[in-house]
């Protein structure tokens, strides 16, 4: 049964992992179920369900960072590729990268549904986009795997190939890429995380 407590359990769990190795303790089927799972249960504005994902692994996840590190290398400053560079070989080191995408084509129909909202659609494209990174990033971790989210597709031509490298809908707007594979040294993280205060950021009014 599903409790609080194993929500919490869950999100507690969720690091950002880098050090990963381009093995998986699941199988491809499994993670393809996570990521379906993910995508049929993450909630929408008005159920629009404009969030695609592509699951990359192996080899074409391996494509995937080739194709960000000549994005990289053709837009930054040297000295900008030059430290960036080793990030992007850890992120081709790993198994694989979730693909997450809004695809405009939804959202089009959505607006012109309710032409008094349009101005809202975006931000609330942004969010179901980012729940399910979430929801996919937790879960992946409970099962063992270690994960990072980037966001590679500030660079329009990174997005425009992606689109090319994998015959994707032209209508499909490239938001993030969570990178995962089995941890080298368990699933630790980095550098511990601070916590601001929790008085400075929540506010219960009426009790
Ligand atoms: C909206 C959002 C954007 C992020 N973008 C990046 C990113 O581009 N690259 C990266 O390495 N981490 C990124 N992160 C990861 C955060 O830096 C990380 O979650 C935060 O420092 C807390 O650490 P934790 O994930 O280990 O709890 C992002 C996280 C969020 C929620």
């Amino acid at each position: 049964m599903a409790t609080v407590e194993n929500l919490f359990a869950a999100i507690e769990n969720r690091i950002s992992c880098y050090s990963l190795t381009n093995k998986s303790p699941i199988s491809d089927e499994r993670i393809h179920q996570i990521i379906n799972d993910t995508v049929k249960h993450t909630p929408s504005a008005s159920n629009v369900q404009s969030t695609r994902a592509v699951v990359l692994v192996k080899h074409e996840h391996e494509k995937l960072w080739d194709i960000g590190d000549a994005q990289v290398k053709k837009t930054m400053p040297e000295p900008a590729y030059h430290a960036l560079a080793p990030r992007i070989q850890g992120f081709k080191a790993a198994y694989g990268t979730v693909l997450w995408f809004e695809d405009q084509a939804a959202l089009d129909t959505l607006k012109t549904k309710n032409p008094g909202i349009q101005h809202v659609i975006p931000d609330w494209s942004q969010h179901t986009n980012g729940m399910h990174q979430f929801i996919a990033w937790t879960a992946l971790e409970l099962e063992g795997l270690g994960a990072n989210l980037q966001h590679y597709s500030f660079m329009a031509d990174f997005s425009k190939e992606v689109l090319e490298a994998w015959n994707l809908p032209r209508t499909w707007v490239l938001h993030s890429q969570l990178v995962f594979g089995q941890p080298a040294d368990g699933l630790k993280r980095s550098r511990e995380r601070t916590y601001a205060p929790l008085e400075e950021r929540v506010k219960f009014i009426g009790s």
